[in-house]
């Protein structure tokens, strides 16, 4: 990929899963990677260093909008600027709709929705004044097409595009760009927690492909979209989710 060597990376959600597999696909393509997450991100850390890249772990919680300008802070310190931030800590709560309470849509709209507005107006003020920058946020499957069990979740992942498009018109004559991916279902903790029969007989079986997406075939699109291979690339949403949505 071209134009991501020495590029500041800062990717929320990077201690596992999604977030994990994106903070070495930077690395192995030369990025400096800060790893930003609620969870210890160490493991994220050591496996950057191994590819002889460099990495920070900042402590994040990114429904506070205090802790994400300390993320921001803390990055800068670090590298000096921010090229790239990928909006990718993201929780599930899910119940069939009947079932669910106030407190599972809040906590969901918390992280999912009001975290991607936080983090993206921490990084901001540092975009504008580069004139530089691309800002790409984990989408879903489900934002765009529903799932049974995942009303607040769903709201969240069809939210981010609308925020994402909406930027993408404001801000690209500023030089900077907008985009998500929506995966589908990825082997990570998150799909870890579905009851093994709805799993096995609902979900996986309706997958084209046979199988569940890998955390780097997720890493290799946001690779992609973050490059300058994909340059005129703005307001875009990227599905890689094994032929389940067409
Ligand atoms: N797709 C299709 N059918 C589903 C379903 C789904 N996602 N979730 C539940 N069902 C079906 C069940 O198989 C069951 O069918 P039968 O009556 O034929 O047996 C019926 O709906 C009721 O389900 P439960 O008995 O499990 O009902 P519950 O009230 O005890 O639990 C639930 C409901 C919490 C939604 C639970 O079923 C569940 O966790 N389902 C999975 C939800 C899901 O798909 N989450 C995705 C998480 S991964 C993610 O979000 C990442 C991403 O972006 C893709
Ligand atoms: P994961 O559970 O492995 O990773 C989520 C990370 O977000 C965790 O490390 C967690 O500590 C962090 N996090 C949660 N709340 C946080 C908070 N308040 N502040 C900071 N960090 C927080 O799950 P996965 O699958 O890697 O998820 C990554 C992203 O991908 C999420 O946005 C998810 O919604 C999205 N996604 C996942 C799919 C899947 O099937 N696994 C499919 C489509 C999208």
């Amino acid at each position: 990929m071209r134009g991501l060597k020495d590029k500041v990376v800062l990717i929320t959600g990077a201690a596992g899963g999604i977030g994990k597999a994106t903070a070495i696909r930077f690395a192995e393509e030369g990025a400096k990677i800060v790893v930003a997450d609620f969870a210890d991100g160490a493991q994220t850390v050591e496996a950057v260093k191994a590819l002889g890249s460099q990495a920070v772990y900042v402590k994040v919680d990114v429904t506070s909008t205090e802790s994400c300008q300390n993320m921001v802070d803390a990055a800068k310190q670090a590298f000096g600027r921010v090229d790239v931030l990928i909006n990718n800590a993201g929780i599930t709560k899910d119940a069939m709709m009947k079932k669910m309470a106030k407190e599972a849509w809040d906590a969901v709209i918390g992280v999912n929705l009001t975290g991607v507005f936080n983090c993206t107006s921490a990084v901001l003020p540092t975009l504008l004044e580069q004139q530089s920058g691309v800002v790409l946020t984990t989408s879903s499957i489900v934002g765009l097409y529903g799932n049974m069990g995942q009303t607040n979740y769903a709201a969240t992942k069809w939210g981010v595009i609308g925020m994402t498009k909406s930027w993408a018109k404001e801000m690209a004559k500023n030089g900077l760009r907008f985009n998500c991916v929506a995966p589908g279902f990825t082997g990570t903790e998150m799909v870890r927690k579905i009851p093994e029969q709805v799993l096995q007989e609902k979900i996986i079986i309706k997958i084209p492909a046979g199988r569940l997406a890998e955390p780097e075939e997720i890493a290799a699109a946001f690779a992609f979209l973050a490059s300058d291979d994909a340059k005129y690339i703005n307001g875009a949403v990227l599905s890689v989710d094994g032929a389940c949505t067409i």
